[in-house]
């Protein structure tokens, strides 16, 4: 199914008129992208665990433009009211962003294999119930847009995080099997895969890093911008674009994809240094 070039609406907004359901909206790439989609004219409904950062994010933002639903993405009756939340605001799920996320030290021989399941049943199976309380919805309307947010540790490995990587590799595949079962909807999956975004979660691994390296978190976050191609860390506003990117109209032939946006790290070969132009004097 074709769909209507619908573009951008009457005030020159990307995403006017549109409503989205954002898991994991109280901090980090969640809130901002929250807060871009609705500069592009989006309704948003963010949800998790917690009520105060989500209250705090939707406060930040206009009248009327935002709503949260607390709970938690694997619990199916908690899906079900952020759906309800989502569709009471706008009325539709134009777009899904399957956001929420965990990680943490998961080297298989060690882990505790209830912190390993638990990795697997926020980052996977979460999205795999909200897609399946959304699409519903989004077929009924005529289509919709599901963004998954993965990770670059869902095609690479990083060293200790078996859990968190082999959730985000199994969400791209996810994603590719949705835009398959659901394009002649007018429903498209796509992935993203952040390299790192400075939010809460890397904060605490940059911790660990600075720990193993004997130094304080400011010289591990250093190291790494170091050594990534553009030379600095991507805060969310830096990632939000290609969110709105894919949830609006731009990228209306666009399915199955997942675009990695890290920098240009995981071009490199591992181990290889990063020079740039002026710096080796
Ligand atoms: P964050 O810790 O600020 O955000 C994660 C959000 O998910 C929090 O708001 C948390 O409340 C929510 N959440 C966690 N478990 C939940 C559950 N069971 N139910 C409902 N909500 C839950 O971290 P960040 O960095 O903003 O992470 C967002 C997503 O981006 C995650 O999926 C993460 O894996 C992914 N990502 C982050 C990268 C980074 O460098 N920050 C790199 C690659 C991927």
């Amino acid at each position: 199914m074709r769909p209507a070039r619908g573009n951008m609406g009457a005030k020159g907004l990307r995403l006017e008129g549109k409503v989205a359901l954002i898991t994991g909206g109280g901090s980090g790439i969640g809130a901002g992208v929250a807060e871009r989609f609705v500069e592009e004219g989006a309704r948003v409904c963010i949800t998790g665990r917690r009520e105060q950062p989500l209250e705090a994010v939707v406060g930040r933002l206009p009248d009327g433009s935002a709503c949260f639903c607390a709970g938690d993405v694997t619990c199916v009756d908690d899906v079900k009211r952020m759906v309800r939340r989502t569709i009471s605001l706008g009325g539709a799920i134009d777009e899904l962003v399957n956001n929420a996320g965990i990680t943490g030290p998961s080297p298989v021989a060690e882990v505790d294999p209830d912190l390993w399941r638990r990795t697997i049943e926020v980052n996977l199976v979460g999205p795999f119930l909200t897609m399946h309380e959304a699409i519903p919805v989004m077929i009924r309307q005529g289509g919709g847009s599901i963004i998954n947010v993965a990770s670059v540790g869902g095609i690479r490995a990083i060293p200790g995080a078996s859990a968190y990587c082999a959730s985000k590799a199994g969400l791209i595949h996810l994603t590719r099997q949705v835009s398959t079962d659901y394009a002649s909807r007018g429903i498209r999956c796509n992935a993203v895969c952040p390299g790192f975004v400075r939010t809460a979660m890397v904060e605490t691994e940059m911790g660990v890093l600075a720990e193993l390296l004997d130094t304080d978190r400011e010289a591990a976050f250093a190291m790494v911008a170091n050594n990534t191609p553009v030379g600095w860390i991507a805060s969310p506003d830096d990632v939000a674009g290609i969110f709105t990117f894919l949830a609006s109209d731009e990228s209306r032939y666009m399915t199955g994809a997942k675009l990695v946006i890290d920098g240009g790290s995981s071009s490199l070969d591992p181990g290889t240094m990063v020079f740039r132009r002026g710096e080796a004097r």
